[in-house]
């Protein structure tokens, strides 16, 4: 069969040989004992680029999330979260099994924004208290959306006034600063604490970072510790990241040029409704009408083209790292020749 061109997430990239080689040469320690110079580094340099004063390095974004969730809250508390966030849709919602933290929902329209106005009147002082505002960017189930820096200040504002702290999941907020033509830095500003990803985009391994003002850092040390996610030599991975945040932050231009190219010659083909948020970054989604949206995706399986859905009929490609704008010229042809064969759904 002819390469596989692999579209079902940015998670799937493997490490470059440049990337490798960092790892194997990383200088490590026990980082439980505070003793790994590599871990050190990339918390200090993950801190700089988003502009906070220090950073926790954790295995996953969900542990990055829960970490900061717990953090924020004890129990009987309450954070608020778009109802179409990864962190009330796709995390087990750990923060109430583990935590005793319930999150409410406040909407999430098309592109992902929260309308201020909601979060103000959502707001509790007590009983329970809402402690923070999470706020997701870019936001995957909607469809990547890079949301701007005055929506993002907007949020923000309304909670800070009422006395209540704002988290970002900022799992790929470099895709949203380089769709913005902004820094992750400006970005963030008005947030109090930012959790993001390395091993989507940025094609490391492992690892993510929570990042916040120092002593909240040193408190979610803490509860990183409680869950089992503090590490050992922990610096062979975060050389990797290191690599990552050096290395393969501007180049998310091509996989944000690869997903509108993919949008729009997928937008021409029969059965398709395009995702209304369009496509700002890497992600392209989209909806199948009258064919069965399972056998889509095993057709194009059979012809090497992975992709996945958040229903059946919901198709999420994503482009990234490993995917060419050759893989991606490949592929085309493959949707619309599936996208023609199907029968009709009954
Ligand atoms: C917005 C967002 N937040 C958090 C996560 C969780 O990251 P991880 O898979 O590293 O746990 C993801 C994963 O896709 C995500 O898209």
């Amino acid at each position: 069969m002819a390469r596989v061109i692999d579209l079902r997430s940015d998670t799937v990239t493997r490490p470059s040989e440049g990337m490798r080689q960092a790892m194997a040469r990383a200088e490590v320690g026990d980082d439980l004992l505070g003793d790994d110079p590599t871990v050190k580094r990339l918390e200090e340099l993950s801190a700089e680029v988003v502009g906070k004063a220090a950073a926790l390095f954790v295995p996953s974004g969900t542990m990055g999330n829960l970490v900061t969730l717990l953090t924020y809250c004890g129990r009987g508390d309450e954070a608020i979260a778009g109802n179409e966030s990864h962190i009330l849709n796709h995390e087990g919602m750990g923060s109430a099994a583990l935590g005793g933290i319930s999150i409410r929902a406040v909407h999430n329209d098309e592109r992902g924004h929260i309308d201020p106005a909601q979060v103000a009147s959502t707001i509790r002082a007590a009983w329970p208290r809402t402690n923070v505002v999470c706020l997701e960017n870019t936001h995957n189930r909607r469809g990547g959306a890079a949301i701007s820096v005055s929506d993002m200040n907007a949020v923000a504002d309304v909670a800070h006034a009422a006395g209540v702290q704002v988290h970002v999941d900022g799992a790929r907020i470099f895709n949203a600063a380089v769709a913005l033509e902004t820094d992750a830095k400006s970005l963030v500003a008005s947030a109090d604490t930012v959790d993001f990803c390395f091993s989507k985009g940025l094609g490391a391994p492992v690892g993510s970072v929570v990042t916040g003002p120092t002593e909240f850092i040193e408190r979610a040390r803490a509860n990183r510790r409680l869950l089992g996610g503090s590490m050992r030599q922990s610096g062979i991975v975060a050389a990797g990241a290191l690599y990552a945040l050096e290395h393969n932050i501007e180049r998310l231009a091509d996989d944000h040029a690869n997903a509108k190219r993919l949008f729009a010659a997928i937008a021409e083909m029969p059965h398709v409704i395009m995702d209304p948020a369009g496509v700002d970054t890497n992600l392209v989604f989209f909806e199948l009408d009258g064919v069965d949206g399972n056998e889509f995706r095993a057709r194009c399986a059979a012809q090497g083209v992975l992709c996945t859905g958040t229903s059946p009929q919901r198709v999420r490609m994503v482009c990234h790292l490993d995917v060419s704008r050759e893989d991606i010229d490949a592929a085309i042809p493959i949707v619309a020749s599936v996208l023609q064969s199907l029968p009709a759904a009954s």
